[in-house]
């Protein structure tokens, strides 16, 4: 079928928090995965738009109905609306990149890349979704992806530490099957769920939201000793007030160490004795939770049970997914795809 027809190869990284894409053309984009529809008639003509995607949803937050579709990397069951949004999320970036419903050419392939445990659940969601845009479809777990683009397929293990999940991936030179993979669901929305809490503990009356205090994570984030104060700033009773966050922080982002270490120390017994050793020393750590302070130290630390290990970070990890669906779908064989049209 790529035989006649010019052929746009995309890989997308559906992510609970944000989303990426990378095309053959050469584009690439990411955007938040919020999708709003405005709330009632006024809203709707101060938004001049009957749904705003990404940013401009959470910007326009009090005038819209948000929805963030993929929380705890699930499309929420029997939610209509969030199957749409889905929908709309992955629609647009295909659009960034250049392809919309009514092109006449090329023929689109796309890898999907989503948490390794929602496969089974989501695919069907996908495929409908996906339905009349593109041609061919690959769905894929996201640290396999991750895997693919760094060319990590051999005895190396990927974790993907995103929002709303933390996805493991064992790499054997061949496709990883269910027993190669491990979803948490402790990321970055649990570590801002409970810094909120620990911040309210610490001052009652202190007027923070989610997204003031995912912000701070992304800035001052940090397990192990702190290098500074974390020191911000929040209305109480209407005046903004100094807060002195650091303990909240540290106990916050350290609460996701020990889960991952632990089933680091289960999935890697289970390797083949012979490869162990070298699948301990090529761990990779993406996604963006993978980037606070001390992370990467604190998990190679806890392989010292097993007799030590190297834990590495990867250079984007806002594209690696998007990039390493691309890769897959250049190199996959006309027979690997699952058609759509
Ligand atoms: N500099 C940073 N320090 C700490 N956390 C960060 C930083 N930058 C982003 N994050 C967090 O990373 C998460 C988003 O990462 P990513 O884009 O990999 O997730 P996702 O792909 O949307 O989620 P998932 O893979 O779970 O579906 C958010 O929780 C965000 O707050
Ligand atoms: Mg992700």
């Amino acid at each position: 079928m790529s035989g006649s027809k010019e052929v746009l190869n995309v890989g997308i990284d559906l992510g609970t928090s944000r989303s990426a894409v990378s095309a053959s053309n050469g584009q690439q984009h990411v955007i938040e995965s919020y999708v709003g529809w405005p709330v009632d008639m006024v809203a709707r003509k101060v938004l001049k738009k009957d749904i705003l995607i990404g940013d401009e949803a959470v910007a326009n937050r009090a005038m819209v109905d948000l929805r963030r579709p993929l929380e705890r990397g699930l499309i929420k069951e029997g939610s209509e609306k969030d199957i749409t949004a889905v929908k709309e999320i992955l629609n647009h970036l295909l659009k960034l990149v250049g392809v919309s419903k009514d092109k006449k050419a090329p023929t689109v392939r796309a890898v999907v890349g989503i948490p390794a445990e929602a496969m089974r659940v989501n695919k069907q969601h996908l495929r409908n979704a996906l339905q009349g845009t593109v041609d061919s479809l690959m769905i894929v777990s996201e640290p396999f992806a991750v895997a693919y683009g760094l060319d990590a397929l051999l005895n190396s293990l990927v974790i993907d530490i995103g929002a709303g999940t933390t996805d493991f991936c064992v790499m054997r030179g061949r496709l990883p099957t269910e027993e190669d993979q491990r979803t948490l669901t402790v990321a970055g929305d649990s570590i801002d769920e409970l810094l909120l809490k620990l911040i309210l503990q610490k001052y009652p009356d202190a007027q923070i939201t989610v997204y003031m205090v995912r912000q701070w994570k992304e800035k001052h984030g940090f397990v192990g000793s702190a290098q500074q104060p974390v020191k911000v700033t929040a209305p109480i009773k209407g005046r903004p007030t100094p807060l002195d966050i650091t303990d909240a922080m540290k106990t916050a982002c350290e609460s996701i160490v020990e889960p991952i270490a632990e089933t680091l120390l289960d999935l890697l017994p289970r390797i083949e004795p012979e490869f162990q050793e070298q699948v301990r020393n090529s761990i990779i750590l993406s996604g963006g939770t993978s980037q606070i302070a001390g992370l990467r130290k604190a998990l190679q630390d806890s392989l010292e049970p097993l007799g030590g290990g190297a834990v590495k970070s990867v250079k984007n990890p806002v594209f690696d997914g998007a990039d390493g669906g691309l890769a897959i779908a250049l190199d996959a064989l006309d027979s690997e795809w699952d058609q759509l049209t």
